[in-house]
């Protein structure tokens, strides 16, 4: 089977296409035939060598995340998926390898695909709406009424976020460019602040709270925009290197895999709530150029690799 793999850090470059065996599922997983996969930006800081704490540095490295695709072999123990059962997931924290024709990843934490969503769209949504859920629904727990202000709103995770801030009542407030501020009004954002032109510290104030998906200076600014109480959630790459300000809450949520966030993607999905982001499909040969895409900073919704 062909997977995405390096044998040295570097930059995209060092990427390559490769024959590999196909793994055979333990006890407790499955293979699943990859059909779709795509790019985060954290592919790019393992392909880069600043995730050697977290990703297993034994070389050649795989990489990818997010994955649909139909189970081919089930492991010893597991009876609730049977071959052929359409899939979607996110591989566990340390286990890349979803930019390949196949993967071994644990049942309990794939969930069934729905009809009504393809599979470039399901790889689309799973580790966005994954890490959206788990910093809006389960961290911050914004309610109906309250203001948030969402950094980064026309990437991959920002994109998720507006329509799910919306679907539950609140206010939002969302970052952008200038291109991009139409994208985020059709999302639903009901001020959109064009971040290269205004400071949002000006006009998004006394939020209940914030979703930082940029990180750096733009995160810790946004405390200001936070109100006495408010709470931030942040996911971007980088150490907490800040002084949490007296009186707000920061935290960075822990976005783990299970089933149960996979279901809730599909069930905003079905209700209408929250739609496939934009895509751009390239083809797994097409790996370098995605990862020079994603470094640009500039991709709106998710680039999707569409394996089958
Ligand atoms: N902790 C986790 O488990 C987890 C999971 C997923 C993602 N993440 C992290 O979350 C971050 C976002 O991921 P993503 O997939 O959403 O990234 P992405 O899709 O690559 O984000 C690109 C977007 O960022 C926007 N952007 C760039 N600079 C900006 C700025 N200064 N202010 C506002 N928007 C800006 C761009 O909008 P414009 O073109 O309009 O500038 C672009 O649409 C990454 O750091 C990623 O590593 C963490």
């Amino acid at each position: 089977m062909k997977a995405v793999l390096f044998d040295t850090f570097g930059g995209p470059e060092v990427l390559q296409v490769r024959d590999i065996p196909e793994p055979v599922p333990a006890e407790g997983e499955v293979l699943v035939e990859i059909h779709s996969s795509s790019i985060n930006p954290a592919d790019c800081h393992v392909r880069r060598g600043a995730r050697q704490n977290i990703v297993e540095t034994k070389f050649p490295i795989r990489l990818g995340r997010d994955i649909s695709g139909i189970v081919k072999k089930v492991g010893a123990g597991v009876t609730d998926l049977k071959v052929g059962d359409a899939v979607f997931a996110v591989t566990e924290q340390g286990k890349d390898g979803a930019n390949a024709e196949a993967i071994t990843i644990k049942a309990s934490i794939c969930a069934k695909k729905p009809d009504f969503l393809s599979h470039n769209e399901a790889a689309a949504l799973a580790l966005i709406g994954l890490t959206a859920l788990v910093s809006i629904e389960d961290t911050i727990k914004l309610k109906k009424g309250e203001s948030i202000l969402i950094q980064g709103g026309a990437g991959g995770v920002g994109g998720y976020a507006v329509p799910l801030c919306k679907h539950i009542g609140a206010k939002v407030y969302a970052t952008a460019s200038a291109n991009n501020h139409d994208y985020l009004k059709s999302l639903g954002a009901d001020v959109v602040i064009d971040y290269n032109k205004d400071d949002f510290t000006k006009i998004a104030t006394n939020m209940d709270a914030v979703f930082d998906t940029v990180g750096g200076k733009v995160q810790s600014r946004s405390f200001d925009s936070l109100k006495v109480g408010g709470r931030l959630a942040w996911v971007a790459a980088g150490e907490a290197d800040f002084k949490v300000p007296e009186g707000k809450i920061i935290v960075r949520p822990n976005v783990a895999r299970d089933r149960p966030h996979l279901e809730r993607i599909a069930e905003l999905a079905k209700s209408g709530a929250i739609k496939a982001p934009p895509m751009q499909v390239l083809k797994l040969e097409d790996i370098r150029k995605a990862h020079e895409l994603s470094e640009s900073r500039h991709v709106r919704g998710k680039l999707v690799i569409q394996v089958r």
